[in-house]
């Protein structure tokens, strides 16, 4: 093999081509598309369920094919005895992620068709994970809480049957456009970690279920969907925006890094996610006179001052689901429900023009070394 540079972290590498998202960096400003429709347009004028149809079909819905296909999920919702067994049996520390990334082992179990992977196939799975991913969540909080389960509602839309089934009441129409939006705005976001390991799996041609549990348990890692969490730790941490300052200050003097902020892609231009979601925390703060977004802000103003670093979309989804009454422990699996279709748009696009992914590492080691028998080693 000849010498070639080592491109850490992969940082820049084209990889693959795909058609579901765009990313691209233009005047200083960043563009991000679905399918080559502006997020913005997206978050603002469509439903995650909209969302889902064209991550998943290639184009926007006609308002026939949505109505149905917001019928085929709803009718989905409900999960098999099996998994609700499961959640029951699963010890009640177990973190809600690990919950998750074994139901959906669990669920590839109990499906005949495994390994079939038509186009029809891969739709038909795709519609049941992305239904059940919520019911899961639901469920297993309601049951670790020693809660009644409240089973999904056909009536509903994905975000507000899942804040019903969670909270045991139906949510206000703020609350629910709060969540619809920030599960549009996580839908997708071509290779980042989680995505390409969804890719790299489907590359294998392993079953859909297998490349979901991979995906689910990379998202889970604190410099990816962990950080939400972890930002939330730190809002909690500050409590009050005076205190912002000195908490980041002393932070990167110890060489720490601020969860929720730094982009692979973009280093020095504002990721379009956390400038809406921004808007959308501010809005939801003011309405429930919530102090996390004037924290969240102080820290920002600090960090950009000492490190000139900007926040990503996971600085601003701890103060929008700590408004919404999400438990802090859940906001990796809100980020899992939104990611799912983007995961399956790329699992299926990885089937339909597949080469196996399978990169090289150069070798830094020992070499030539001699075999001791193991009587002679001391
Ligand atoms: N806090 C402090 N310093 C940081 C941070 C941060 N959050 N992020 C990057 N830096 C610094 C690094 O220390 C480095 O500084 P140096 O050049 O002085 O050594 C410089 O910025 C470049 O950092 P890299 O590690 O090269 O950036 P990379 O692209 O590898 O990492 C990542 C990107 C993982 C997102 C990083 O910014 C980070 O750790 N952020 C915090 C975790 C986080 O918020 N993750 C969510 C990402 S968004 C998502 O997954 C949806």
């Amino acid at each position: 093999m000849s010498e070639k540079e080592v491109l850490e972290g992969l940082e820049d590498v084209i990889a693959l081509e795909s058609k579901i998202s765009r990313i691209e960096l233009v005047d200083g400003t960043a563009i991000l598309e679905y399918r080559g429709y502006d997020i913005r347009d997206l978050a603002k004028k469509s439903t995650f369920e909209e969302v889902c149809y064209l991550l998943l079909y290639g184009d926007l819905p006609k308002k026939y094919e949505l109505q149905d296909f917001k019928i085929e999920l709803a009718e989905r919702r409900e999960l098999p005895p099996q998994i609700i067994g499961l959640l029951t049996h699963l010890p009640q520390y177990t973190h809600p992620m690990v919950v998750l990334r074994t139901s959906v082992s669990y669920l590839g179990s109990l499906d005949k068709k495994l390994h079939e992977k038509s186009r029809e196939e891969c739709l038909e799975k795709s519609k049941s994970l992305i239904a059940k991913f919520p019911t899961i969540i639901a469920y297993f909080h309601r049951i670790r809480m020693g809660k009644n389960l409240i089973p999904p509602t056909l009536e509903l839309s994905h975000a507000a049957n899942f804040l019903y089934m969670l909270h045991g009441e139906e949510p206000s129409s703020t609350a629910e456009r709060a969540l619809d939006m920030d599960l549009i705005l996580h839908a997708e976001h071509e290779l980042n970690a989680s995505t390409f390991v969804a890719r790299v799996a489907a590359s294998t041609l392993a079953d859909m279920y297998a490349c979901v549990v991979a995906a689910t348990g990379t998202l889970m890692g604190p410099l990816h969907g962990g950080a939400a969490n972890e930002v939330m730790k730190m809002l909690r941490e500050v409590a009050t925006p005076r205190r912002a300052e000195e908490y980041v200050k002393k932070k990167l003097e110890m060489g720490e890094r601020i969860m929720g902020f730094g982009h692979r892609v973009y280093r020095n231009v504002m990721d379009p996610r956390a400038e809406l979601l921004r808007g959308l925390a501010k809005k939801l703060s003011e309405e429930k006179e919530s102090i996390w977004f004037k924290v969240s802000e102080a820290i920002a103003e600090a960090v950009y001052k000492y490190k000139k670093l900007l926040p990503n979309i996971d600085f601003y989804s701890a103060s929008v689901y700590a408004a919404l009454g999400i438990p802090d422990d859940l906001f990796v699996n809100i980020f899992a429900m939104g990611r799912i279709p983007g995961w399956l748009a790329h699992i299926m696009e990885q089937y339909e023009n597949n080469r196996l992914i399978r990169p090289r590492a150069k070798y830094i080691g020992e070499k030539n070394k001699e075999y001791i028998p193991l009587t002679r080693r001391e």
